[in-house]
């Protein structure tokens, strides 16, 4: 594969994923086969926020693979705690791991450790940012069990402004042919407007509903997310949210009948106990091949050579933050330079893509 990190599914060309796919479908059928396929490399996990699904099975994933992981699952217990900059936690580390995977609450913090690390970095979920190895899990899930992604008619449904995967997902699908977006969330919670100019710019088709009902029964694949509570500044805003849609098995009733539950997990109460028996509901399948599409993903990365300072170049120190977006991690990190993308012709912060005036 020919990219070094994995920040951002949008990144990814086309080939690029149908290559990681077939991998992980080897895996899938043979997983042994892969056994020592990283044997003697070391992954460093560093989880600045909570986590079960994403940290085990990259670390299961890193295990199966042959090779050993270290980090942490908790800042407090590193020097972190003593206010060291991301910067430096992301030198260090890579002075000794031979992949990086990392969760931090900071929209763009991923990008940002990219900047300085000698070795691949993965983005695990940055804030309400993205979460591009998710989207492999998701991806993965729908074509093993659908056989193809091309054409489905897809419901996002829940906080589709906080929700990471979402983002992440959309970006991905953007690379396949004629899917249809139900996006599903009350007004409050609509996806931002970066990822509405992503989705003008590439011509996706979309409509934007608050009601899930009228819309299931058009559904292939219903990809239901949890209301984003730590993402709230406004604890009112989440109490007039939450609990705001849930699945049943009754609601199921007039859904079609290969249509796939799917969710990132974990689920509050967007989905009752009694729709896990309904062989529609694949959560838990999705998860697993999380674990098989990571292992695609780290055979790749963590046999990279490591690059050296001299072969990375220095980085241009940042004097103001450009980005007034208070979640960016320009926010915290001053020292970051101030990079600018264009994202449907707009400029665009190149850490969270928040367009550069919308804070001011
Ligand atoms: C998601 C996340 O962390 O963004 N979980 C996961 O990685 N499987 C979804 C969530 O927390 O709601």
């Amino acid at each position: 594969m020919s990219f070094r990190h994995l920040i951002d599914f949008g990144d990814l060309t086309r080939g690029e994923w149908d290559e990681l796919y077939a991998r992980s479908a080897e895996i899938v059928k043979d997983p042994a086969a892969f056994q020592e396929a990283c044997k003697g490399k070391v992954s460093c996990n560093l989880f600045y926020e909570p986590s079960t699904r994403t940290n085990f099975s990259f670390q299961t994933a890193m295990l199966r693979l042959g090779g050993s992981v270290f980090g942490f699952a908790d800042p407090n217990s590193s020097s972190v705690a003593k206010g060291e900059t991301l910067k430096d936690t992301i030198k260090m580390v890579s002075g000794y791991a031979d992949v990086i995977v990392m969760r931090n609450p900071w929209e763009g913090a991923a990008k940002a450790a990219s900047l300085y690390s000698n070795v691949p970095v993965v983005n695990a979920g940055d804030g309400g940012h993205m979460h591009p190895t998710q989207t492999m899990a998701d991806l993965t899930t729908i074509t093993q069990l659908r056989g193809k992604v091309d054409g489905l008619s897809v419901g996002l449904c829940g906080d589709l402004k906080n929700g990471r995967t979402v983002h992440s997902l959309i970006k991905a699908l953007a690379k396949f042919k004629d899917i249809k977006f139900y996006l599903i969330a009350p007004r409050e919670l609509a996806i931002p407007d970066y990822m509405r100019s992503f989705m003008k710019e590439n011509g996706m088709w979309s409509v934007e509903v608050t009601g899930l009902d009228p819309v299931i029964p058009q559904l292939d694949v219903l990809y239901m997310t949890r209301i984003q509570k730590e993402r709230f500044l406004d604890p009112l805003a989440y109490e007039r949210n939450k609990g705001i849609y849930i699945l049943t098995r009754h609601k199921l009733e007039r859904a079609k009948p290969d249509m796939l539950v799917m969710h990132p997990l974990p689920r509050v109460d967007e989905i009752t106990q009694d729709v896990d028996d309904d062989p529609r509901a694949v959560y838990f399948q999705q998860a697993r091949f999380g674990m098989f599409a990571r292992m695609a993903l780290l055979s790749d990365l963590a046999n990279q050579p490591r690059m050296e300072d001299r072969e990375m170049g220095p980085v241009e120190i940042g004097r103001h933050p450009v980005c007034t977006n208070p979640r960016c991690i320009t926010q915290s990190e001053h020292y970051l330079p101030p990079l600018v993308r264009t994202i449907g012709g707009v400029d665009c912060c190149a850490f969270c893509d928040a367009p550069l005036a919308s804070f001011s």
